[in-house]
């Protein structure tokens, strides 16, 4: 049997999930995808694990893309399904009921900055450089990357990025809105730890009606998204939680959060 490409460990109530394969950048192969599909699944139903932090073994790179020399090989029928495949995969990362975070320390190119563009928040070490650079082998992203772009940076970065195929640095991508911070790679995992520990601390079923309220809200009318809105803030008032966190607030303490 061959050894997962995924590896998980969890510190405390944060699951890190790392790619695994750096001898060749963590690229997607089949295999990965489903590795990964699999972990996201444990993740969203493991009540312990309040935040997920997605990341790449090595330092050189997050992920480098969909394997390459896998795709050679590929028919179009096959290559339905590879998509179909990487696609399912963003959406259940996408539409993860708790918050997870891409931790970019290095290349993310291709199907590697389409994955963390399915996460919710993104922090960049300041050598990363990302990518949608599959012009330059014939193909355009295949796993969402040129919805998902066109939804985070907007039309005129998402024809840049997709049209012209070259990298950018993590300066300029935060400058796109690509992510959400840039930091010293050697503060990487714990900037990104501290994020992912305030995330676990906070009341899960608010985070869980942000997620829907505002990946939802933006995928449909602005009347319906605020019905919605309404709907989901008025389900809070049903929560444990919501007394806690209000309560603790004019108790002057500090609340504690059950997930319920
Ligand atoms: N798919 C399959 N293998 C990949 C890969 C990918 N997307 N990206 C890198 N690799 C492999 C290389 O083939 C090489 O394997 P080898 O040692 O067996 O030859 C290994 O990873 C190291 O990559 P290498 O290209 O030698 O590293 P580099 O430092 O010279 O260049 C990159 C780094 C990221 C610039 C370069 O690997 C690259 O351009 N990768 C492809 C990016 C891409 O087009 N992604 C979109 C795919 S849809």
């Amino acid at each position: 049997m061959t050894a997962s490409p995924v590896l998980g460990r969890d510190d405390g109530p944060v699951r890190i999930l790392t790619v695994d394969r750096p001898d060749k950048l963590n690229a997607l192969n089949r295999q990965t995808l489903e590795a990964l599909d699999a972990a996201f699944a444990a993740a969203a139903t493991d009540d312990g694990v309040r935040a997920v932090v997605l990341t790449g073994s090595g330092a050189k790179a997050f992920v480098a893309g969909a394997d390459i020399a896998e795709m050679n090989a590929l028919t179009a029928i096959q290559a339905r399904e590879f998509s179909a495949l990487g696609q399912r995969l963003m959406r259940r990362i996408e539409r993860m009921p708790k918050p997870v975070i891409a931790m970019v320390n290095g290349y993310a190119l291709g199907g590697g900055l389409e994955l963390a563009m399915a996460c919710h928040l993104r922090v960049a070490a300041d050598t990363a450089r990302l990518g949608q650079p599959e012009v330059n082998l014939g193909l355009i992203p295949g796993f969402g990357g040129t919805q998902r772009l066109l939804r985070l940076a907007g039309r005129a970065a998402a024809l840049e990025l997709c049209l012209l195929g070259t990298p950018v640095d993590a300066a300029r991508a935060l400058q796109l809105g690509l992510v959400n911070r840039v930091v010293p790679a050697a503060e990487l995992e714990a900037e990104t730890l501290a994020l992912a520990t305030q995330l676990a601390a906070a009341a899960p079923l608010a985070l869980r009606g942000i997620l829907d309220a505002v990946l939802l809200g933006g995928e449909c009318g602005l009347e319906e998204a605020l019905q919605f809105e309404t709907a989901q803030f008025a389900l809070l008032f049903a929560s444990e939680d919501m007394r806690e966190g209000t309560a603790a607030f004019l108790g002057k303490r500090k609340p504690q959060f059950r997930n319920r």
